[in-house]
């Protein structure tokens, strides 16, 4: 599988353990960006000659395969946006804006990336809403129930936690939700490429994920949203594309998804986000699950016989990323003498302050997996991270 990532011909010691904040890329979605930009390059929606016709068909070609990727039963539920964190803020700016009201409540987790706390605590400041959240118990699972009530009207948490691991149970929650009329947003940055999603099923209002950590390219990312909340949604930015017709005192918008890509998109990274969800299909969803849980069991064994290493996060059911902290040695000594073997993992706060901090710590380590790792590279990695523990504290 390796010899499909071009990063690793280039690159040959490299172990890369931190596909949970980004996934290296396979040939065929190098290839299509550079194909688009070398032979095919033109703009989208505006114009009538041919090459613009054929990058508008890709596109489009894109947002099929998105919608067929999450089941989702509408092609205009797709809405392509520059990734998860301008997603989540897409609908706190558009649909938080447009029905909170003072005293109503936003629903969170402590377990959220910044990026799904932050755009919540601005709108709640601008529209005198209420932000709680459900907090998280010791084995890094969702202490949920008990906690909607009728003044919720947003809950939006992660699928599965960036620091965690866990996979939070979408279709309790949003049944509870929808019983009080609540929308319900789901952070799928850790999902996406890692489990089959079927929004349908799930029956969430909101989905978001991120083009780059499945295999696609930074830039680009996914906001889906049923039909009808979406064309009851204003527009967050204006200009080009996006209308339907501008007079000098008024506009009238597109129709979702158009109504919310205003100006000219992501079209490259968009057009290559194809080759990586055709790569996925290709390979399988089930194939991948069972590779990277595989990993995952293998990495926690082998983790948890380390004296003195905490492994944050122990839920039964996990998306593949381990974070863990080693008493007395520091993650950042840590992840530097890793880096000299060749071995890269994350080191810091995970973009998720609160919940490091629920278990104590400012700072930790964290290993995360993608279709390329091996179980031999599991190994090496708990032989060195052994080694420099060793080292770290006779020092
Ligand atoms: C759970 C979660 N949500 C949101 C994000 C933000 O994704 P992006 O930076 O691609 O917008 C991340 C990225 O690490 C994440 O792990």
């Amino acid at each position: 599988m390796k010899n499909r990532f071009p990063i690793f011909l280039h690159h040959k010691e490299l172990i890369y353990l931190d596909s949970a904040a980004t996934t290296h890329k396979p040939q065929e979605v190098v290839d299509a960006l550079v194909s688009f930009y070398a032979k095919e390059y033109a703009t989208v929606h505006r114009t009538i000659y041919r090459d613009s016709l054929k990058a508008t068909e890709k596109y489009n070609d894109t947002r099929e395969s998105v919608r067929k990727l999450l089941n989702a039963a509408h092609v205009e539920e797709i809405v392509f946006t520059r990734g998860t964190t301008d997603a989540l803020n897409l609908v706190a700016q558009s649909y938080g804006k447009m029905i909170l009201e003072p005293g109503d409540e936003i629903l969170i987790t402590q377990m959220e990336h910044h990026s799904n706390i932050v755009p919540w605590q601005m709108i709640a400041q601008e529209t005198q809403s209420i932000l709680r959240w459900m907090p998280v118990n010791e084995q890094g699972e969702l202490e949920w129930q008990g906690y909607i009530t009728p003044r919720t009207k947003i809950v939006a948490f992660a699928h599965v936690s960036n620091v965690l691991g866990t996979v939070n149970p979408i279709l309790e929650i949003v049944q509870e939700a929808h019983r009080v009329g609540a929308v319900v947003v789901v952070d799928g940055a850790q999902a996406a490429s890692h489990m089959q999603i079927d929004v349908q099923a799930l029956d969430c209002d909101f989905y978001a994920f991120s083009g780059h950590k499945c295999y696609g390219p930074t830039g680009v990312g996914v906001l889906y949203g049923k039909k009808a909340l979406l064309e009851s949604m204003p527009p967050v930015q204006g200009g080009g594309d996006m209308i339907e017709r501008v007079t000098m005192e008024h506009t009238t918008y597109q129709k979702p998804p158009l109504r919310f890509e205003a100006g000219t998109p992501i079209i490259g990274s968009v057009i290559a986000l194809k080759s990586a969800l055709d790569f996925i299909g290709e390979i399988g969803l089930k194939t991948i699950s069972d590779h990277e849980q595989k990993l995952l069991g293998l990495a926690t064994e082998a983790l948890s016989s380390i004296p003195g290493l905490r492994i944050l996060g122990t839920a039964p059911e996990k998306g593949p990323l381990i974070t863990f902290s080693i008493e007395g040695v520091h993650p950042l000594d840590v992840a530097t003498f890793l880096d000299l073997q060749n071995i890269a993992i994350r080191s810091g706060h995970m973009c998720a302050q609160p919940i490091l901090r629920l278990f104590g710590l400012e700072s930790a380590m964290r290993i995360s997996f993608g279709i390329y790792n091996t179980p031999n590279e599991i190994d090496r990695f708990v032989s060195s991270l052994s080694k420099i523990i060793s080292s770290l504290r006779t020092y």
